[in-house]
């Protein structure tokens, strides 16, 4: 007869730890997971990915963008700049298996070396600036320390679509290559990228807040509608850096086929600066041989624009006179307001 002894049981002692640890698996793992899936569903608003964008996540896993980018914005007012909600598990609610081999990619990241990417589409909503930023990180933004991934891009010497060919600034070219063609690859990644914006809570729902942890700044930031022009000073210069210069270059002359200078620009250098205005309130994309300008009206006060607008009327040999913040009030009273994104 077997003894209970669970020194002497071998079977006994197996079977003891193998049901303890299947019990332990389905308590801690398998219970709570089926639990979040069974409570969770993408929002109403959400638009789910096409199967471009799929591809295109598939090559931000492969690449291991992720390694250096989030994508969660958390519910503490550091993480405000990154989205205009804290992330919910309904945002992630669509990620699904790659494939059979592959389980389902977890975007969600732990290290933030880049800038979180939930609203990257809306920050840099510009197919060409995505893609010479992924060929040479350096070559729109000075100090970046991205890796470069010219191997989503191919050097096509015949037999290209003239179309497709990136403008890359000289200097920043692979040593011997022609014309620069982003892959399939780098096509469907930016398609995701673009992808990349909060949906909005079905309306209804009380919104969201996000918990006060950092120390109250000294002064009170200046309001969205200053009156007049009695708010505080603004930076232009620090404003330019912050908002235009990934697209416009610290030099103002912007970058050939993507970016058009500022530097010189007859927009920027008119007398009556109402055009200027708008293009920055409202976004631009009149010309072909030039990328998408996006609108600026709910990201920057009537004060920060006058600012960052006199400042660009002054600086790389223009000549023109700066603006006020009434005169940017008047404008925007006249614009219709963007649809709520
Ligand atoms: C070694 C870390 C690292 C890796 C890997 C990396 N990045 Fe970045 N990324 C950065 C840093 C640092 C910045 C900020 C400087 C800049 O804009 O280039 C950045 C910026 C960006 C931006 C601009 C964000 C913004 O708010 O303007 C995008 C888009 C981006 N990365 C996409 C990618 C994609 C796609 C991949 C994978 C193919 C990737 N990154 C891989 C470090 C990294
Ligand atoms: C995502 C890239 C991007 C950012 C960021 C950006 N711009 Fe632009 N901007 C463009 C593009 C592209 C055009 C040209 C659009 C076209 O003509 O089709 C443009 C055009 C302009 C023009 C018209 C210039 C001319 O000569 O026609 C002005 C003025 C301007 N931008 C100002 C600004 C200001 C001010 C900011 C910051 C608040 C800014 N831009 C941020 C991409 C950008």
């Amino acid at each position: 007869m077997k003894s209970w002894n669970l020194y002497k049981n071998h079977r006994l002692f197996t079977g003891t730890v193998f049901l303890g640890f299947v019990g332990l698996s389905t308590l801690i793992a398998v219970q709570p997971a089926a639990r979040m899936q069974a409570d969770n569903a993408p929002l109403p608003t959400a638009e789910a990915l096409t199967p471009e964008q799929q591809a295109g996540l598939r090559v931000f896993i492969g690449e291991g963008c992720v390694a250096c980018h989030t994508q969660q914005v958390r519910n503490i007012d550091m993480d405000q700049r990154w989205g205009t909600r804290p992330s919910l598990p309904a945002d992630y609610a669509w990620h699904q298996r790659l494939d059979v081999w592959r389980a389902t990619p977890s975007t969600l990241g732990s290290e933030r070396t880049g800038p979180d990417l939930t609203e990257v589409a809306v920050r840099q909503p510009s197919d060409l600036w995505h893609l010479l930023h992924l060929y040479q990180p350096r070559s729109v933004v000075k100090e970046s320390i991205m890796p470069a991934f010219p191997w989503l891009f191919q050097d096509s010497v015949a037999g290209t679509p003239a179309g497709l060919a990136l403008h890359v600034p000289a200097g920043f070219r692979e040593p011997g290559s022609h014309v620069i063609v982003p892959t399939r690859r780098a096509q469907q990644l930016v398609a995701y990228l673009l992808s990349l914006k909060q949906a909005p809570l079905p309306s209804g729902t009380p919104p969201t807040a996000f918990l006060a942890l950092s120390p109250p700044k000294e002064a009170a930031p200046a309001s969205r509608t200053p009156a007049g022009n009695a708010a505080p000073a603004l930076d232009g210069a620090a404003l330019y850096t912050t908002n235009c210069q990934p697209c416009h270059q610290a030099n103002g002359e912007g970058l050939k086929g993507a970016f058009p200078p500022l530097k010189g620009s007859p927009v920027v250098n008119d007398k009556d600066a109402t055009l200027m205005v708008n293009i920055v309130l409202q976004g631009y994309n009149p010309r072909p041989e030039y990328g998408v300008m996006p609108p600026f009206a709910t990201k920057l006060s009537d004060a920060e624009i006058a600012a960052i607008i006199s400042h660009e009327r002054s600086t790389w040999g223009n000549a023109a006179a700066p603006i006020t913040t009434d005169f940017v009030q008047k404008i925007r009273a006249l614009v219709k307001p963007e649809p709520a994104l």
